[in-house]
Formats: C-alpha cells, structure tokens, sequence
C-alpha cells in the first residue's frame, strides 16, 4: 500500500487548463482574456522600464546575497506601508513584514488571526478570489459568505454585505478587497467605505484588508482611500498587500503584510508573532523583486517613470471599459467597474459559443480580464457577445 495512495486527485486549475486550450488554438484572431495579468496593446505583459533601470542598479551594487532574516527588506516595507497608508500618522501603531506575494501576506494574516483566535470566523462577500477561501480554510478559519455582487444585474449589494456584517460579533474578521474587486471589479464608494468602516468599528470586527491592485482603479491614492477611511476608525486591522500587479512583477511574488495595532505597545509583540509565523512557513521572503522596487522607491526620477507608467496601464483599462460599455447589453456596466476584472452576466452555453465560433476564452465564471482587450478588438468582442446571447 502506497504511503500517498490515500490522497484524491485534485482538479486541475480551470484557468491554466484555459490557456492550453488557447495555446492550442489556430486561430490568429482568437482572444486571451482569462489569464490574470495586465498585457499592453500589443498583447504584452512587459517589466516596467523604471523597474528595468532599478534591477540595473541593483545588479551593479548588490555585493551579497546573504539571509536578511523573515522580515524581508526593512526598506521596500516602509516604502509599501507609505503607499498603503499614506501620510496618515497613527502613532506607532503599525507593524510589517515583507511577504512572498499577497498570497504570502494573505496566508501570514491568517494564520496570524488563527494563532490569536482559533477557528476564527471570517465574512466573505461572493464571488471573490477563488484563492481566498482555501487559504482561509488552510488556517482552519471559518468562513460566512454573503452576496457582493449580482452578477445577473450587475449591482453591487452593499445593503445585503451590511445586513450580513450587522450580524457580525466582536472578534469576527471581514475580508474586504481594497480596490479593482477580483473578480467584479465592483467596489464601495466613498459614502459606502464611510459607512462600513463604522460598523466594522461599531461591532470590533477586524478588518483583514486585501490591496491587490492598489493604481490600477482610480490612482494610487484615490485606490487606497477606502481602506485608509476604516484604518482611520478601527483600532486593529490587517492589510495584505501586493506589489505583483502595480509594478509588474509578478513572478518575483513581491508583497507585505502590515497589522494595526490598538495600541503603540503592542505592535512589537504582534510584530513578533508575524516573524515566527514566517519562519515556519518561508523562512525568509524572496529578495530579488522587493529590493529592486525599494531602489526604486528611493530614487524620485524613477518613481515618476514608474508613476507615469502605472498612468498609462490604468487610462489604456479605463479606454477598454468606455469602449465595452458604450455597446451596452451584457457589457453596460463595465466602465462603471474597476482595475483588471468584470465578471459578465453570461451563460456557460454563450461562453462555450464564445470559444468555439469566435475564438474568445474567458473563465467559466464570465470574468473577464479587462487588459486581454484593446479599444480595437473591444468592438468585436462586443459584437461575438451580440451575436450569442
Ligand atoms: C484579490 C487578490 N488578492 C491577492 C492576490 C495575490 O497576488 P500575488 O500574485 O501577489 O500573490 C490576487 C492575485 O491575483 C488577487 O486577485
């Protein structure tokens, strides 16, 4: 008897199982909008050139590559704590880790929210990250569930997320993405971020803050307003933050993870269970991607190019989404939404159509990813849509 013959098959990843599909695919008009990732008008997923010049850098003055220890890069976190907060200045309450990608930071918070409260109960809006829950679970956190978002009528249910957190109790955690929702792209206003962050405050629930796209919606600080508005109110939350998509570098799995304290005097010994816990589980980050951006971060020229780039991907999301929702139909809502994802009111016998007839792969789901599209191939998208349902 075989010691792994107890393990199940598990299912194969439904949007890697896409992109063979779309590999495979002949057809040189066929369209890619499953894969997560931000491409240019050239159907590209480039290194930011103010990257580019920092990994230069980086190369010429780095002179080793010995352990820097389970938090990371001292700088690039303060630097990604400065995007994240602002200048907000909460008195030596926060505390930050460098992490292997915002599922590193994600998967730290939880089992930072598990070691302080076993089986912690945490509210999930659907739909969400797919990767969200079984990270939960594998912390052996609990998880609530409530509508985000009607896909149907593509409304975003911000009445029903506050009747499901009314019901909340002190200690419960709320998972909330910061901006650019994945996979909606449906986000609070500002009255309703207001709102929320009083009753979160209200309640004592925690807020576990998920900032994957921080630039990509609105801008940097317009992306982190709402976040910054329950940071203002609560006294203890948890921000997991990426880096992978606002600069690109995705594979170098690049994020931290920063707790809010009640007060100054704890953050040292929460700081201290963030290190232990990363022990256990990393050891220590990967180096490579997070010094290159705090080099980056510390030259003013280069953060204006990196800015200026980060410009042009978000105006080239928000073209796409005019263009989309100017056909109405299935795609009205679209420039109403934000960052890289819609999540489409389809059918799967219309996203199956898509495929065969039109050569379109998109997720099961009706997600869509934003950046597969250019204003050109936008009306044919539009049209094939037309022409299915
Ligand atoms: C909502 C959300 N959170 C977190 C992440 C994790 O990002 P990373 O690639 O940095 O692990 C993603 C990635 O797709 C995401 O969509």
């Amino acid at each position: 008897m075989s010691f792994f013959a107890p393990l199940p098959q598990q299912p194969a990843d439904a949007l890697l199982a896409l992109i063979g599909l779309y590999r495979d695919d002949p057809r040189a008009h066929k369209l890619d909008l499953g894969v997560g990732v931000y491409r240019d008008e050239a159907g590209r997923t480039p290194v930011m050139a103010a990257l580019k010049q920092a990994e230069k850098r980086l190369w010429e003055s780095q002179d080793s590559k010995s352990y820097l220890g389970p938090e990371g890069n001292a700088a690039f976190t303060r630097h990604m704590r400065a995007l994240a907060f602002g200048a907000g200045d909460f008195g030596g309450r926060i505390t930050g880790v460098q992490t292997p990608g915002g599922t590193g930071a994600l998967r730290l918070a939880a089992e930072l929210l598990a070691a302080a409260k076993p089986g912690a109960r945490v509210f999930v809006g659907t739909p969400t990250w797919p990767n969200h829950p079984p990270l939960l679970a594998a912390a052996r956190l609990t998880t609530q569930t409530y509508t985000h978002f009607d896909v149907a009528t593509q409304r975003l249910c911000f009445d029903e997320m506050m009747a499901a957190l009314g019901t909340a109790q002190a200690g419960d955690v709320a998972l909330l993405h910061g901006c650019c929702h994945n996979p909606t792209g449906a986000d609070l206003d500002g009255d309703q971020w207001a709102a929320l962050a009083d009753l979160l405050a209200d309640r004592g629930i925690v807020p576990l803050l998920d900032l994957a796209y921080q630039g990509l919606g609105h801008g940097m600080d317009a992306d982190a307003a709402g976040v910054r508005l329950v940071l203002d109110k609560v006294p203890e939350a948890l921000i997991a933050y990426s880096c992978d998509k606002n600069f690109g570098v995705y594979r170098e799995r690049v994020g931290a993870l920063f707790a809010l304290t009640a007060k100054a005097a704890d953050a040292d010994r929460v700081n201290s269970n963030l290190l232990s816990l990363a022990r256990a589980n990393w050891s220590m980050p990967p180096d490579h991607g997070a010094a290159a951006i705090a080099l980056l971060m510390e030259d003013p020229d280069l953060v204006v190019q990196w800015r200026t780039e980060l410009d042009g991907m978000r105006d080239r999301l928000r073209a796409v989404r005019d263009t989309l929702a100017a056909h109405g139909g299935a795609l009205a809502h679209v420039a109403e939404q934000n960052g890289m994802f819609s999540q489409l009111p389809l059918s799967p016998p219309v996203i199956a159509r898509l495929r065969a007839e039109h050569g379109i792969y998109m997720a099961g789901s009706g997600r869509i990813n934003i950046a597969g599209l250019t204003v050109e191939t936008a009306g044919r998208f539009a049209q094939a849509i037309a022409a299915c349902v």
